[in-house]
Formats: structure tokens, sequence, C-alpha cells
């Protein structure tokens, strides 16, 4: 009766919480179980940046609740963005959930499920119901353990919570509360830790990263404590590499830009969030910089490192989207020159100021524009492959492929590459001759001769 399946929703930092909520259960004796038709409690950890992804989560816990009527024991949890957004308002929607646990209080999971269990056992004739999605001082705190699969190479590491910025179209302001960041020696250690396990790897995760530490750690020659702190990771011998997310245009000062000269782990793959071309949207949208700002961000960064690769977030049809503004963000989109991006339709969220704004733009009209930089994307990911053609790689040797044909790992850049290697390679930084390229994966050899580029 102790098998938990937890299935994740949304974004990265929602997958890091899955796994420290699953850590905390094992450490109190619950069994993690890939198979949602193999368990006992079923947890869906939730989105709320757009509406699709709650609808999924919703459809899931329909779904779910029959399980519930077969077997009353069975506890259907939410946890996560949409618990915090929803609320007690949720159990309207969704009767059967036993278990409403917000974005503070995933540590609160063991104890929540242990005293649902507790409550059953001892016959409570009413189903007995938790909400637990207050606010909680520290809680950025408690997203520390990890599950490491066997030779796992790569981490996701929580540096920071919440977003105090005001874009119009966000939800995340609510669901994740202030911006409140980790110390940075208690993240330091966790890397350190990570290392020492294997890991080679680490990816640091927050809504705004940039803005790490800004209100508890002093600024030491022109260097943020975000930069103080990709220093610290860098100097750590068992990390190789260090990628980023979520940043904001406005961190890239040259303090952050000129790391990526001299800090040779970080990788030389931005994630610079766009969301549009045009001044007068990225004023409605209340994100504070101008198109050319973000050009000469594109160009500085391209001239610390010529080999740089740039992916974005693009929001389609805002409140009031123009074709001209469209065209905007298109010519910028084209001119950045972007090896990834994520286009998004503008998704009505209520509670922001933008769900108050008028000319809202039709779904026909998001589709098409979304569709028209779905297209420049794929060329744009074509041409930047075209280029690795025959050209040699470093690649971090992550594990096995899906396929089981070989093994795959990531350059730098953030391409997938699959490659015939052996197990001892695992972890390991190696150099791979691209020999075949799709749009969206490398395909190569190992390469004797050494890293070229
Ligand atoms: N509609 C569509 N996309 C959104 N995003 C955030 N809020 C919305 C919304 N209401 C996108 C932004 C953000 C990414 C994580 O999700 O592009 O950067």
């Amino acid at each position: 009766m102790n098998r938990v399946h937890i299935k994740t929703y949304g974004c990265q930092m929602n997958e890091r919480d899955s796994e420290a909520v699953a850590a905390l259960l094992r450490a109190r004796g619950y069994r993690i179980v890939p198979d949602e038709n193999a368990c006992d409690v079923m947890l869906l950890n939730t989105c709320s940046v757009r509406d699709a992804a709650e609808q999924k989560a919703i459809g899931k816990a329909g779904y779910a609740a029959q399980k519930k009527r077969r077997n009353p024991r069975f506890i259907l949890g939410i946890l996560g963005c949409m618990a915090q957004n929803r609320g007690a308002a949720l159990l309207d929607a969704l009767p059967d959930v036993d278990l409403i646990v917000g974005t503070q209080k995933f540590h609160q999971v063991p104890d929540h499920l242990d005293n649902l269990r507790a409550a059953q056992e001892a016959g409570a004739v009413l189903p007995t119901r938790i909400v637990d999605i207050g606010e909680e001082a520290g809680s950025q705190n408690t997203i520390r353990d990890h599950v490491l699969e066997d030779r796992q190479v790569t981490a996701f590491v929580s540096i920071q919570q919440g977003c105090n910025m005001d874009c119009a179209f966000c939800i995340v302001p609510k669901t994740r509360g202030d911006e409140r960041s980790r110390p940075m020696d208690e993240i330091v250690r966790e890397c350190e830790e990570l290392a020492d396990r294997g890991v080679r790897e680490v990816t640091l995760l927050g809504q705004i990263v940039t803005s790490y530490g800004r209100r508890d750690y002093a600024h030491t020659g022109g260097v943020t404590p975000f930069v103080q702190l990709l220093e610290r990771i860098n100097a750590l011998p068992g990390i190789r590499r260090i990628r980023f997310t979520s940043p904001h245009p406005r961190g890239f000062k040259d303090d952050l830009i000129q790391a990526y000269g001299r800090l040779e782990k970080l990788c030389e793959y931005v994630h610079l969030p766009l969301q549009s071309g045009s001044d007068r949207i990225l004023k409605a949208m209340n994100r504070p910089y101008s198109r050319d700002r973000y050009r000469r961000i594109v160009a500085d960064l391209r001239r610390a490192r010529p080999d740089m690769y740039f992916s974005t977030d693009i929001i389609v049809g805002f409140p009031g989207e123009t074709g001209e503004d469209f065209a905007q963000t298109r010519e910028l989109f084209e001119e950045a020159n972007y090896d990834m991006a994520y286009v998004f339709k503008y998704s009505l969220r209520t509670g922001t100021p933008a769900a108050e704004m008028a000319d809202q733009v039709p779904d026909g009209v998001k589709e098409e524009r979304n569709q028209i930089l779905l297209r420049l994307l794929e060329q744009n990911s074509d041409r930047r492959n075209a280029t690795l053609l025959g050209a040699v790689q470093e690649v971090l040797v992550e594990g096995p492929d899906k396929k089981g044909l070989g093994f795959m790992g990531r350059t730098r850049g953030n391409r997938i590459v699959h490659f015939a290697a052996d197990a001892r390679l695992l972890g390991e930084l190696v150099p791979v001759k691209i020999n075949r390229v799709s749009t969206a994966v490398l395909y190569g050899e190992l390469a004797l001769a050494g890293v070229e580029s």
C-alpha cells in the first residue's frame, strides 16, 4: 500500500520539485513507481502557466478518480502550481481529490500521506481531505534532496523560488510567490555532493535566476550574487558543465556577459526569453527592455562567445498584438537566429493584468503566427545542424539512448547526440564526430583524435 506514482507537468522546476518529493517519500519508506496502473497513491505535480497544462492535469485527475471508485483506499493528490492557484476550489471540480499541496509545502507531502493513511486505517467514515497551500518562510531551502538514477550524470539544482516581476501575462508570481533565494553555501555544497555522487553537469533553476541573492548578498566589484555563485560552482573540480534557466534579459549586464569569456564550465547556450519583438507589446507586457536593448545583449554575448547558441520564449497573440507587432517579433526572431525556441499562443490567465485587456487576439490568428515562427525555427535548427556535420564536438556521455542502439549525450550547445560508446565512458566528456543530422538530433562517432571546433 505504499506505492507512489508521481506525474509531473510543466517546467524543469516542477520536475525538480517532484524529484525532491520523491526523495523525501523514499526516506519515509514509500516506493516510487513508474507505472500509474500499479500504484496506491497518485500525485500530480501541476502547471498553471497556460490553460492547456491545467486541462491535462484535470483530465488525468478525472481518470484517476475512477480508480478511487474501485478502490476507496486509493489516494489522489494535486501538488504544485495549479494546487496553489486554485486551492480548495479544486475540490469542487475534482471531488475525489484527497490532497492539495501548494508550491511552498512540497516537503509536507510525506506527513500528509502518513496522516491520510492513518485516517484510513482508523476507518474514518467521511473522507479525510488535506489542503495545504499557505506560505512558509524558508520553504525554498527544502528542495535539496535528490534521487539519482544509477550513474546519473546531470542534475537540476534549485537555487531560488518565486518571482517579483509583474509580467502582465504571467500567473507565476501568484503560484510561486515572492522571490526567495537559497544560501549560496548550501547550493555550492549541494553541487559538491552531487559531484561526489557522479554528477558532472548541473542546471541551476529558478523563475528568475539572474536575480539570485540580490537582497541577500552584496555585489563584489560589480559582480552580482548570481555570477558569484557561477564562479564558485565553476571552481568545483567534479563539476564539468554549468547551465541555468530561466534568466531575465535585464540580468545580462557586463558581469554575466564577461562570465562567458572566463568561466570555462559555463556552457555557451543561453535561454534568453524575448516574449515579443515589438516595443509596444513589450511595454504592455510590462517587460522592462526594448527590442534594441535585447539585440545588444545578443550581440554582446556573441562577441563574448562567437559559438553561442540561443534559445528563447515567445508569446504570440498577446492582447492587442497587431500584424505589425508580430512582424517585428518575426524580424527579431530571424535576426537572433535562435537555435531553439519555445513558442506559445497567449493563454488568458484569470487574475493577471492581461486577462482584463481589450483586443484579445482570435485563436486562428494566434495559430497562424505560431506556425510561422515554428517553421522559421525548423529552418534555423536545420541550418545550425548542417554546420555541425563533419565537426568534432565535446559531448558529455549521459547514458544509453532510448532506442537501445547506443549512447546519448549533449554538446555544450545542448544538441542531443547519439553515438556508439562503452559504458565506461558514462560521465566523461568525449569528442564525437558528427556524421549525420536531423532537425532535432545529431548522430556521430567517437573521435579519438581529440576535440576541435
Ligand atoms: N500564455 C502563454 N504563454 C505564457 N507564458 C507565461 N505565461 C503565459 C501565458 N499566459 C510563457 C512565457 C514564459 C514561459 C515559461 O511561458 O513565454 O517565458
